[in-house]
Parts: structure tokens; C-alpha cells; sequence
């Protein structure tokens, strides 16, 4: 038997061996999608994070995915950092992280990435105000662990992408 899996757009048929495989690993040596990095390993640092829209949800969340085990997901869809530019053509908050020199390594920065890219979609429905941003945001990011910076460009330049959003709503 099987389960499916949407990832970036293609649907897995997941063998029900693979159930206790955890996601990161399932990304890795399955799909090919080596851009979601492992780092703690332990679900603390948020490098894994990707984007997980559970079946019967219409809201994606962010998960990390080197502790989620592929039974938590079945008939979900995934979004990989693969899956977020389109074509040459990168997100906003790609953009606006390369604009702000937010990252050095960019170990950290899929997961940044992902956790921002939730966050801007819930920000398109969601009712709140410019005011409220900054707390928002750390609970968006905050959580998430750099080696390289100081986090403030990352914050702003989710802040930048943030406020734009809000200001295109009608
Ligand atoms: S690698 Fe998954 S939380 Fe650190
Ligand atoms: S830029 Fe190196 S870990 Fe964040």
C-alpha cells in the first residue's frame, strides 16, 4: 500500500515502508531535493523548514522537516525551496533577502526563506495592522538560527516584503 505526498507540484505515491521515514530524508535520497538543509537534526535550528499545507487544511504551516515523519502527511502538500522562484524569475522575499545582504553561508536561508513565504501568504487574508508587524515577524523567524548574522537583515527585509503586502491588499 501507499500514501500521497504533493511535493513541489508533483504527487508521490509513498510506499507505506517509507511511513517512519522522516521528510528531510525522503527529500534527500528519494526526491533529489537536496535544497532543504539539515543542520541540528533535532528539530531546534529550523534550517529544514519547509512549507506543509495538510490534507483538509486550507492553510499552509511551516514544518520542520527533519522530525516529521512522513505518516503525519499523508495526502499533504509540500513546498520545498525548490518549488518557490518562478523559473529565473525569484520570490519577493528571495529578492528582498539578497537586496537586504540578509545571509553569508546561506545554510540557514531556505529555511528563513520557507517560514517567511508561509508567513507572507497567511499576511494576504490576514486582518491586521503595520503596527502589529513586529511581533508577527518574530514569531515567524525568531525561532529560527543563524551562525553567520546578526538576524536584524533577514527581520528587515521580511518587514519590507511585510509591509508591501499589506499595502497592495484592496
Ligand atoms: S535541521 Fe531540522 S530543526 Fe535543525
Ligand atoms: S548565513 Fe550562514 S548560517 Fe545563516
Amino acid at each position: 500500500m501507499s500514501f500521497p505526498i504533493t511535493i513541489n507540484g508533483t504527487l508521490h505515491q509513498v510506499d507505506d515502508s517509507l511511513s517512519g521515514t522522516k521528510l528531510l530524508d525522503y527529500l534527500h535520497e528519494v526526491t533529489n531535493l537536496t535544497g532543504t538543509k539539515l543542520c541540528c537534526g533535532i528539530g531546534i535550528c529550523r534550517a529544514c523548514t519547509v512549507s506543509v499545507r495538510k490534507a483538509g487544511n486550507d492553510y499552509a504551516e511551516p514544518m520542520i522537516a527533519c522530525s516529521t515523519p512522513l505518516n503525519l502527511l499523508s495526502g499533504a502538500v509540500i513546498t520545498t525551496i525548490e518549488g518557490v522562484a518562478e523559473g529565473d524569475r525569484l520570490s519577493a522575499i528571495q529578492q528582498a533577502f539578497l537586496d537586504n545582504f540578509a545571509f553569508q553561508c546561506g545554510y540557514c536561508a531556505p529555511g528563513f526563506i520557507m517560514a517567511s513565504e508561509v508567513f507572507l501568504s497567511w499576511l494576504q487574508t490576514a486582518q491586521v495592522s503595520e503596527a502589529e508587524l513586529d511581533g508577527l515577524i518574530e514569531n515567524a523567524i525568531g525561532d529560527h538560527i543563524c551562525r553567520c548574522t546578526g538576524y536584524i537583515r533577514y527581520y528587515e527585509a521580511l518587514r519590507d516584503v511585510a509591509v508591501k503586502t499589506l499595502e497592495a491588499k484592496p
